[in-house]
This record gives C-alpha cells, sequence and structure tokens, in this order.
C-alpha cells in the first residue's frame, strides 16, 4: 500500500479542547483514526503525526522527500509564517495537499496569507475533519494505483 504522511503543526495536538467553537470537539487521536480509515478506502497507508516543533516539521518533511512519499501537512500557525516550512517544501518529490480544519481566509487578517500554498499542489480549508479526508482524496488521484 502507498505510505502517505499527515503532519500537523503546533497546538493540533490540543484538538477537542482548543476553541471547541473554531475547531470543533474532534480530538488529534479522532482525527488520527479517522484519517487512517479515509486512506484505508483509498488504497493508502497513512501515518498521522503532530509536533508543536517547527525543526521537528521540516526533518518529516526532509523524510517525506528522501522517501517519495506524499504529504498531507497542516502547518497551523507556521502556515502563515515560516520560510524553512516553505522552503523544506519546495524541494517535494511528490504531491503536496495544505490542509486546514477552519477557514483561515474568514478568520483574523494575519491567517489570510499562506506562505506554503505556492508550493503545495492544492489547498482544503475549513471543512473540519473533512479537509483531510479531501486531501487524501487527492492524494490518490495525484499519485494514481500503487
Ligand atoms: C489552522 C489555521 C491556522 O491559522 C491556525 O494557526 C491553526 C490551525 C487550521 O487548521 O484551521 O493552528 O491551520
Amino acid at each position: 500500500m502507498r505510505r502517505v504522511l499527515v503532519i500537523n503543526g503546533p497546538n493540533l495536538g490540543r484538538l477537542g479542547s482548543r476553541e471547541p467553537e473554531v475547531y470543533g470537539t474532534t480530538t488529534h487521536a479522532d482525527l488520527a483514526r479517522a484519517c487512517e480509515a479515509a486512506a484505508r478506502e483509498l488504497g493508502l497507508s497513512a501515518e498521522v503525526r503532530q509536533t508543536d516543533s517547527e525543526t521537528e516539521l521540516v526533518g518529516w518533511i526532509h523524510e517525506a522527500i528522501d522517501g517519495r512519499l506524499p504529504l498531507v501537512i497542516n502547518p497551523a500557525a507556521f502556515s502563515h509564517y515560516s520560510y524553512a516550512l516553505r522552503d523544506a517544501l519546495a524541494m517535494r518529490t511528490a504531491p503536496v495537499i495544505e490542509v486546514h480544519i477552519s477557514n483561515p481566509a474568514a478568520r483574523e487578517s494575519f491567517r489570510h496569507h499562506s506562505v506554503v500554498s505556492a508550493v503545495a499542489d492544492g489547498t482544503i480549508a475549513g471543512l473540519g475533519l473533512q479537509s483531510y479526508e479531501l486531501a487524501l482524496q487527492a492524494i490518490a488521484r495525484l499519485t494514481g494505483p500503487a
């Protein structure tokens, strides 16, 4: 089965209790289980990770690049200012989909720009857990049969 990394940035480990009116009540563990199940349906094997560290995210992006693994990434707040993540993603060797649980375009102005979007194949935002499910569908389409 084709592997796909699903990587989540800072504060997403607090899903469930973090601003539930914005991010819902689904926990990160729930999100991981839902992604793994959605991926299986698509013939993919999803590995879901979360970190609050920019360094660790860059390391995981390098791992995906070296392994030619497709990536679903929610860079969280790093979306808006991390040139380090942007530069790492620019080296990608397989499809990359950026996801957001909320719709940053409908929120504070500092969230309106993502420095990562230009180096992703596409961005899916505002659909909660479904953002990840649609991103996995896009990865399945973009990568074709394993
Ligand atoms: C987020 C949106 C970002 O603006 C925010 O900093 C996050 C989560 C989302 O999934 O909606 O941490 O990426």
